[in-house]
């Protein structure tokens, strides 16, 4: 499996001409980083720009959230149908920060799954523990309890077919500067790929990726992927400097 990047911008930048001068500083260098999966998740209205501007650089796309529902009354939202005209093939679903400012919960995230795997929309599925959970040692039990409920009714050949992602990014670690201990990612990626194995079967390992997010910059990345056993990363912060974000790419 090859090694993936995720950017993700959140609410970032707030003019179009910037989000424009950082997807095109990013695709400059796009050659260099060939063999590696480099998938920018910008705000919504930024995305018919960036498609005319990555065309062709290898870069990919992704949403930052999608709707549980495909089509209807629903101010507002963005359909997972509305994306491929953006060629836009990844959804970052469950962020921390949809589950804690817009209190999606377990099953709104598993119905996303569910929807965008339906649609051959790529989920970056996020789960970790927060601060008092971690201090309680209840990380391998929150993360259980978010995998199984996101992939309720979800088949090993839903799984497979996907590519699913899934993104460990402890609360706590997210845009604070205070990034998780290699050897604590090591032992979370085997969790869950024994998680994986217990719900569905050994095969979906060679098709499940699993990367690390929280505070992640070009020092640290290489360490994750050297020591963590992860096929990659999510970056939000430090994704919208260009020239750091290209340091971590090259890096791993
Ligand atoms: P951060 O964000 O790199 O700024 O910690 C990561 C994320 O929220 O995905």
């Amino acid at each position: 499996m090859g090694k993936i990047i995720i950017a993700n911008w959140k609410e970032n930048p707030i003019k179009l001409k910037e989000a424009e001068k950082l997807a095109t500083d990013i695709k400059q260098k796009s050659a260099d980083f060939s063999e590696k999966e480099v998938i920018i998740c910008p705000p919504f209205v930024y995305l018919s720009s960036l498609k005319e501007i990555l065309a062709d650089s290898g870069i990919k796309l992704g949403a930052q959230n999608i709707f549980a529902e495909m089509q209807g009354a629903y101010t507002g939202e963005i359909s997972v149908g509305m994306l491929q005209d953006f060629d836009c093939n990844y959804a970052i679903i469950g962020h921390s920060e949809r589950r804690k400012y817009f209190r999606e919960t377990n099953e709104e995230i598993n119905q996303k799954v569910k929807l965008a795997m339906k649609e051959k929309v790529t989920p970056i599925l996020c789960v970790g523990e927060d601060q008092i959970e971690k201090e309680n040692d209840q990380t391998m039990q929150v993360l259980e309890s978010q995998l199984t409920s996101a992939l309720n009714e979800i088949t090993e050949k839903m799984v497979i077919n996907s590519g699913l992602i899934v993104a460990y990014e402890p609360v706590w670690a997210i845009g604070t500067g205070n990034n998780a201990d290699p050897e604590v990612v090591l032992s979370v990626n085997i969790f869950i790929k024994k998680l994986l194995i217990k719900l569905y079967n050994r095969a979906v390992l060679k098709k499940v990726n699993i990367v690390y997010g929280g505070s992640v910059t070009s020092k640290t990345a290489s360490v994750y992927m050297e020591e963590s056993g992860v096929n990659g990363l999510l970056v939000g912060g430090v994704s919208l400097k260009s020239n750091e974000f290209i340091k971590i790419i090259e890096s791993i």
